[in-house]
């Protein structure tokens, strides 16, 4: 059984050991820090019956204050193993509801690579997330990424389901197809 928690200090080796594993964008140990130390409420964890870390989410508040108040995603990942068992669903959740409740966000927003269909899936279809811009050659490789927002509270209405993701999701359809 799975539990979802809140990390702690002797989690974030572990967290960073899962990133290795799962996703190309990888950061030093001082920047696991600098999240836990500023914004302890907004890094959740998946940990397996055994103690093994399975998931994580690293999230912040952004500090560009001519912008409203909002959250941003750093990081996300489960282990190959731990998927598609609402994990990533879950630990999104709860760093959301913090941002929200205890920083007063009005949104959170996140990249995601264009290409990565099963997290797009979770970001626009499963948490309502809308496509807010595309920046060009944004990852180190040069793909672009999708800027996309999720909007708290009385401004949820602004996550309005447009056409943007299901026209992105034909088109991951027709290049998985064609590749
Ligand atoms: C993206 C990722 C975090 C999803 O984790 P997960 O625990 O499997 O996600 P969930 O089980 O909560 O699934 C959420 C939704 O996404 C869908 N989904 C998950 N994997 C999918 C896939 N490979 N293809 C299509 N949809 C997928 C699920 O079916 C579910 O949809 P539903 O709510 O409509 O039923 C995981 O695949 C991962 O760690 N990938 C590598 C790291 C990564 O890409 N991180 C995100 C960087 S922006």
């Amino acid at each position: 059984m799975v539990c979802i928690r809140q990390a702690n200090v002797h989690d974030l080796l572990q967290m960073q050991t899962t990133n290795l594993w799962c996703l190309p964008e990888n950061y030093a140990m001082k920047y696991y820090f600098y999240h836990l130390l500023s914004w302890p409420q907004l890094l959740w964890v998946a940990e397996d019956f055994d103690g093994k870390i399975v998931g994580y989410v690293l999230a912040k508040m952004e500090e560009d204050e001519t912008l409203p108040k909002h959250g941003h995603i750093t990081s996300l990942s489960v282990l190959r193993t731990h998927r598609k068992r609402g994990i990533a669903t879950a630990l999104m959740r709860r760093s959301q509801q913090e941002m929200h409740k205890v920083f007063e966000a009005e949104y959170v927003s996140l990249h995601v690579r264009k290409s990565n269909r099963a997290a797009f899936h979770l970001y626009s279809v499963t948490l309502q997330y809308v496509v807010n811009d595309v920046e060009k050659g944004y990852y180190a490789d040069g793909e672009d990424a999708y800027d996309m927002r999720c909007y708290f509270g009385d401004k949820a209405n602004l996550n309005k389901p447009d056409e943007a993701p299901v026209e992105a999701m034909k088109q991951l359809s027709v290049e998985a197809s064609s590749s």
